[in-house]
């Protein structure tokens, strides 16, 4: 590992299986065989399980899991409370609160310095907050810091696989950090490499991979010890569009094989958060602007969609009158011929509106009907736009 802040496995000893917490172990020899096996892990009893629990609610003085219950639902993976970083004066991440749910993709859009990685580093225990604090799959991040890198897997903004080693080489170095060996690293390795379509690569120096695929090699390395939670930084930026799609049909694969995996990712693309992600957070300046799932921050737009008609004669003012009744907001007119408005999404003014000036005589000669994007959502927040922040 050339990288010491490569992951939260960089951080965790090197060494036999017996070194780990005995449930982890458990799960770890206990490796599922054939195709399409579960990514999750067997949970340890339900005993052993709710009493380890118990102590570590008591020694962190925190709600109990009744209570955490009753707030967050029973399937919260992750549950973020007024968490907070300050750098000297700067606050990067400043006092967050969401939840997440178990099977969930859920996403921290916004622009560059928005604190989308130290919020990611903070949950993933790279950096200890300021105030506040999570629990990521029930642990604290203060005090189970151990208990949470085990349970999650992480593919930071940076590229962090050794690039003078082997596609292989640089799985079975993550697998031996995590106390996998023998037959069920091998196994592991080729599952994953197989997920991410790398395994006829496996013999491969990582640094003669292109982007797309040391990305892919990063992620595999990231689920190799099969995380009940992934977070992914940024994963696709900087890649071309078909490297960027290939990866999202990859998530949605390791998803159908394992409905309870749940993934937290950072963007500042909207396309990839709107593709990728059940439900999202908009973030600016430390804070969440909104959060809801991509249709619903959209639906919560006063206007939506943009139409714009342009018929083949001036439109007279009993006409635009007749579209204004349909429930056309900003109305305005750019030219004669023309007319421009707003809708909500859902509404479909847009073919109506087309529908009744043709009804009235006119010739439609173009109608477009561009849909609201999650941009348009940070842009009502902001005013300013994603990519120009
Ligand atoms: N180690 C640090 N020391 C001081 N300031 C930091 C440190 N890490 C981050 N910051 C500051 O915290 C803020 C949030 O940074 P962060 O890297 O979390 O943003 P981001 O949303 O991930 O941005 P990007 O899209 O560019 O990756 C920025 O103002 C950054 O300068
Ligand atoms: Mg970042």
């Amino acid at each position: 590992m050339t990288d010491p802040l490569a992951g939260p496995a960089a951080a965790l000893p090197a060494g036999p299986v017996e070194k780990l917490d005995p449930s982890v172990a458990r799960w770890l020899d206990d490796e599922p065989a054939g195709e399409g096996a579960l990514l999750t892990p067997a949970p340890a009893s339900a005993d052993s399980y709710a009493e380890a629990l118990a102590k570590e609610e008591a020694a962190a003085g925190m709600l109990s899991r009744k209570e955490r219950e009753t707030k967050h639902g029973a399937e919260a993976a992750i549950e973020v409370e007024k968490l907070t970083k300050r750098f000297g004066s700067a606050v990067a991440v400043d006092a967050i609160s969401f939840s997440v749910r178990t099977g969930e993709t859920y996403g921290l859009l916004g622009p560059n310095g928005a604190g989308k990685t130290t919020l990611i580093r903070l949950l993933t225990t790279l950096l200890p907050p300021t105030s506040g604090t999570a629990r990521v799959q029930r642990h604290d991040i203060r005090r189970g810091r151990s208990a949470v890198r085990r349970a999650i897997g992480t593919v930071s903004q940076a590229v962090t696989t050794d690039e003078n080693l082997t596609v292989r080489e640089n799985l079975s170095v993550q697998g031996k950090m995590y106390g996998l060996a023998g037959k069920t690293l091998a196994t592991r390795i080729e599952r994953r490499l197989r997920e991410v379509g790398l395994w006829e690569r496996q013999g491969q120096i990582a640094k003669e991979l292109s982007g797309g695929m040391r990305r892919r090699l990063e992620i595999a390395r990231g689920v190799l010890h099969s995380p009940q939670i992934l977070f992914l930084d940024e994963p696709t930026t900087g890649l071309d569009p078909q490297s960027r799609r290939a990866i999202w049909e990859m998530f949605g694969d390791m998803k159908a094989a394992n409905p309870k995996l749940s993934i937290v990712l950072t963007t500042h693309a909207m396309d990839e958060a709107d593709y990728l992600c059940d439900r999202l957070a908009i973030l600016d300046g430390g804070r969440i602007l909104c959060e809801g799932t991509p249709e619903s921050l959209k639906r919560g737009l006063e206007t939506g969609e943009r139409v714009e008609i342009e018929t083949d004669r001036d439109i007279s003012p009993a006409d635009r009158e007749a579209v204004l009744t349909l429930g056309a907001r900003n109305f305005r007119s750019p030219a004669p011929a023309v007319a421009e408005f707003q809708s909500q999404p859902g509404e479909a003014i847009g073919r109506r509106a087309a529908q009744v000036l043709e009804e009235r005589g006119y010739r439609v000669l173009h109608l477009t009907i561009a849909p609201v994007t999650l941009e348009d959502v940070f842009f009502s927040y902001t005013g300013r736009a994603l990519r120009e922040s």
